[in-house]
């Protein structure tokens, strides 16, 4: 809520409007706006402001609700989806594919590193305790030895003895575990271990047979001490990592969901044992559904991080706020918050290094399923890396003059085809008014910011149109599109998620200015050429850009417009 405050300089008041904001867990007073020197034209000053807030409020609420009218589409249908319009392709398509690899096209690959880039913008440079490393795909297999991935990275491969399903299941769900497509009985296949393995050196006799990382994790645990020193970080801090993971998973299924090649996007976070966590948790609620609950088959209860916590249902405060961060990160990306739910793991269900587990997940159109998994590893990474390379790797705290191994308190690690295809299923929308499908995407994470039209193919339009293009290319992807009707290049760039796009016409080159669309609303403004760069970088960051023009009405047709 904003409010007024005075100041008084060198014997001097003045007016200002300030208002409290939370960022980062922490709240932080904001200047809006200078009053001016009157208390009484101030307060005036103040109201008018404050109402015109609210309004832009009820704007943005009424086009936020607008947005969560997305259409229910199915798993394959989004792969359809996805294969027609140039995001993802099976990978080696034109022989068949091959289970569990995609290929990213034109456009998934922008979705792609837009998603990445935002994660990394989040997760390291808006944070001062997290830095990052790009590890190696294939290690010094020891890594893998003492990770325990060679000796308890293991699933068990299973054939339904009555449709056929293959499906892998958990050591603990021999026997009990039934065929989720028929409920029929499992013959077991015996256990796997989903590491691929490959050989370095070209001559057989002295190659090494090595493994392709099933985790990015490690290589952040093996680098542990060299960037703690090289970076300076004090503990708690993090170090953050994006890569490609490998397993070869028995039955890859649900297009990207599972795959057998993949990227995770994962955060080792390091804190002395037992520290307590700084940041203040929100209020923001979600869904809980802990071990208790699961075995006492009640239903998931909705509540604050902040409320899981101090009932001891999340066991401790990083934990809770490190979910409600993976949460944050993706509603400030425009995700539909009532799709999110953290489910803790039952404790037979958990990975042999960790302590406790809560997943976020999300409600997929096949159900609710692990969207990122955020796992208490303790000291578990370090201490195995001591033990099997005989390095220290522990830290020498100042207060105490003792050496100690940090522990890993949370490891937040989310698989980016997951996380795009919650951003497609949230944005994929189909509208009946227009008759084409809107993707709804947020503009920091639409593969193609704008889309230059001029209205007509005449030299005049053309080479106004490719300055405003080129200057535009020196900072976003931006497209130029000249073929069909104006409202066919519309439709084609609402379904491939372009959130503005910008018409030159007569009147372009009479006045310098231009008409910009946007996307969610089809509302359209009149802006200077000038102002275009400004206006787009607003509403790129996902602000309304419709009171930085002049709101026109649909533009009447030209001689020589289709
Ligand atoms: N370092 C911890 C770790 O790898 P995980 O729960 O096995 O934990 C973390 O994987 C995340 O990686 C998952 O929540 C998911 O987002 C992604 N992921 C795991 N296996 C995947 C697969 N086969 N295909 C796509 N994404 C996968």
């Amino acid at each position: 809520m904003a409010f007024v405050v005075k100041k008084n300089i060198n014997g001097k008041d003045y007016f200002y409007l300030n208002e409290n904001k939370r960022v980062d867990g922490k709240v932080k007073t904001k200047t809006i706006a200078y009053l001016g020197k009157i208390k009484k034209d101030a307060e005036k000053k103040a109201k008018e402001i404050i109402e015109k807030m609210e309004k832009e409020k009820t704007e943005i609420k009424e086009i936020e609700k607008k947005e969560r009218t997305e259409t229910k589409i199915s798993i394959e249908e989004m792969a359809v989806f996805c294969k027609r319009k140039g995001f993802v392709y099976s990978s080696g398509e034109i022989y068949g594919g091959l289970a569990g690899f995609w290929d990213y096209g034109n456009l998934g690959v922008e979705l792609a590193n837009n998603l990445k880039r935002e994660w990394w913008q989040f997760h390291v440079y808006q944070r001062n305790d997290v830095v990052g490393i790009d590890g190696s795909i294939i290690t010094n297999p020891k890594v893998w030895e003492a990770s325990g991935h060679v000796s308890s990275f293991v699933d068990i491969a299973v054939v339904c003895k009555k449709c056929g399903n293959k499906t892998k299941i958990d050591k603990y769900e021999v026997g009990k575990a039934k065929c989720e497509k028929c409920r029929g009985e499992f013959e077991n296949k015996g256990e796997f271990n989903p590491m691929f393995t490959t050989s370095v050196g070209p001559v057989k006799e002295d190659s090494l047979k090595a493994y392709l990382r099933p985790e990015t994790a490690q290589l952040i645990f093996a680098n542990f001490k060299f960037v703690q020193e090289n970076a300076r970080m004090k503990l708690p801090f993090g170090i953050a990592q994006i890569g490609k993971s490998f397993r070869n998973e028995i039955a890859p299924r649900d297009f990207l969901f599972r795959a057998r090649e993949f990227e995770q996007m994962e955060i080792e976070y390091f804190t002395k044992p037992n520290e307590k966590c700084p940041y203040e948790l929100g209020n923001t609620e979600i869904l809980i559904y802990s071990e208790e609950m699961q075995k006492n088959k009640q239903e998931a209860k909705k509540m604050s991080f902040k409320e899981a916590w101090k009932k001891g249902i999340i066991k401790t405060d990083w934990h809770a706020y490190w979910l409600e961060q993976e949460l944050f990160w993706f509603i400030g990306l425009g995700a539909n918050s009532s799709k999110f739910r953290v489910r803790q793991h039952v404790s037979d269900e958990k990975s042999h290094y960790a302590l406790d587990t809560w997943d976020l997940e999300y409600n997929f159109p096949f159900g609710w399923k692990e969207l990122e998994g955020v796992a208490n590893r303790t000291d578990f990474d370090l201490k195995q890396h001591e033990k099997f390379s005989g390095k220290d790797l522990k830290i020498f705290d100042e207060e105490t003059k003792e050496k100690f191994l940090p522990h890993v308190v949370c490891e937040p690690s989310l698989g980016v085809g997951r996380a795009f295809l919650v951003f497609m299923f949230d944005a994929y929308t189909f509208d009946e008014k227009r008759q084409n499908i809107v993707l709804r995407l947020h503009p920091k994470l639409s593969p193609i910011k704008a889309a230059i039209f001029p209205i007509i193919k005449k030299d005049e339009y053309e080479n106004l149109s490719k300055e405003i293009l080129n200057e535009l290319k020196k900072e976003w992807n931006v497209l130029y599109d000249i073929s069909g009707s104006i409202g066919r290049r519309y439709a084609r760039n609402d379904e491939i998620g372009t959130p503005f796009c910008i018409t030159i016409d007569e009147d372009s080159l009479k006045n310098k200015d231009v008409t910009i669309r946007i996307r969610d609303t089809t509302e359209q403004i009149r802006v200077k050429i000038e102002n275009l760069q400004e206006v787009l970088r607003k509403g790129i960051h996902g602000e309304n850009i419709l009171k930085y023009g002049k709101k026109i009405e649909t533009r009447k047709k030209i001689s020589g417009e289709e």
